[in-house]
């Protein structure tokens, strides 16, 4: 192996997460307008071989463990099996995973298992089909959950949702839905909601914070803290619910941000490496790649790029300043 992706506060990345792109089929308020955004034009996007080529880079080189694919909405890419298929033969395997909205799993989730797929985080925000409706501007709630109880099937496990919630729209199904994921063995995770949507709307004084999710989940269950050492890199907090074996899970990354932890590098759909979310830069490998770079010179890009990692993302200093890509075009 070359040399891992380290940063100057001695985090190391052994996380990527792969955008595959930009486009969604859902519209969620929080993420994008009704209309849409201008997504990436073909020639843009990374081909099927140039991604799986800088996977491999970051498998075989770089020190890269576990490999997310993310959107926009991931199940649009028509490559994706083929993909996680390139990806699940590399040496060392790395972990594979994938985080959808859940849209068109329920056609895809064998296909994905068979290919070499590990396992999905989906995201729900509600179980009513009209507050889905208001939430994503879209009639698509059913397909999700037939999306969910396919992937279960197909072995996608543990199966992980993300709910975002919303004030005055749906905090108040905070409970009801995890006891419906208990009942299923999903692990819920809560999402305090980030200041990354295109329209710029995020309001900080209107998002639920996690003291709030834990407050309204403490309506109905009695959550024990897990041990943080059980937390590693992960981004989610978890509680045992009702002295477990269930848990759920809340990401503050605005209130309790874990960037200390952080383990991630990003590779965005037309071939950005961005070393945070948050980044306000991001360093171009496609021109690189398709001007015939060799894997040393790609890696050292890589490297550089990481080097630079703030030490935080910062949502709650003043002087914050919300990237200028929004969460469908970065990989959530
Ligand atoms: P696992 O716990 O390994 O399943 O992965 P995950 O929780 O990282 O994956 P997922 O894609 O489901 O991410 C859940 C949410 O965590 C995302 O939607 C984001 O809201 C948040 N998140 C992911 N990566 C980052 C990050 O680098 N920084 C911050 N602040 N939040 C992140
Ligand atoms: N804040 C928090 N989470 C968000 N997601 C999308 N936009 C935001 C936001 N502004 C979540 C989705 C999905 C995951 C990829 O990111 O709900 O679960
Ligand atoms: Fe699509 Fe995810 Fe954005 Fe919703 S949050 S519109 S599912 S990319």
């Amino acid at each position: 192996m070359g040399i891992v992706l380290l940063d100057s506060y001695r985090r190391q990345a052994v996380d990527l997460r792969v955008s595959l792109t930009d486009r969604c089929n859902l519209r969620c308020t929080y993420c994008m307008p009704e209309e849409g955004l201008q997504w990436l034009g073909k020639s843009e996007l990374l081909t099927d071989e140039e991604i799986v080529r800088l996977v491999s880079l970051a498998v075989r080189e770089l020190g890269v463990r576990e490999v997310r694919f993310t959107g926009g909405e991931p199940l649009l890419r028509p490559g994706l099996v083929g993909i996680v298929a390139a990806c699940a033969a590399l040496a060392p395997r790395p972990e594979l995973s994938l985080t959808s909205n859940g849209i068109g799993l329920a056609r895809t989730a064998r296909a994905l298992r068979a290919a070499g797929l590990d396992r999905v985080n989906v995201s729900l925000d509600t179980l009513d089909p009209q507050t889905f409706h208001t939430l994503t501007r879209r009639h698509r709630h059913q397909d999700v959950l037939e999306g969910l109880a396919a992937a279960e099937a197909a072995g996608l496990t543990p199966v992980k949702l993300n709910a975002v919630l919303m004030r005055g729209v749906n905090d108040h199904e905070a409970p009801e839905l995890l006891a419906w994921c208990l009942e299923r063995g999903y692990q819920l995770r809560f999402i305090e909601q980030m200041p990354l949507d295109a329209q710029h709307g995020w309001d900080r004084s209107q998002m639920v914070t996690a003291e709030e999710i834990l407050e309204l989940l403490a309506a109905r269950f009695t959550l024990t803290p897990e041990p943080t050492a059980a937390r590693g890199a992960a981004p989610a907090e978890r509680w045992l619910v009702d002295g477990g074996p269930g848990t759920v899970g809340v990401i503050a990354s605005v209130t309790r941000p874990f960037c200390r932890a952080c383990d991630r590098t990003r590779l965005t759909a037309d071939g950005q490496i961005r070393n945070c979310l948050f980044a306000t830069g991001e360093t171009d490998l496609r021109t690189a790649l398709r001007a015939g770079a060799s894997d040393a010179e790609l890696g050292e890009l890589w490297r550089v790029a990481m080097w630079g990692k703030k030490a935080g993302a910062g949502i709650d200093d003043p002087q914050f300043l919300q990237p200028d890509r929004p969460m469908s075009a970065i990989g959530g």
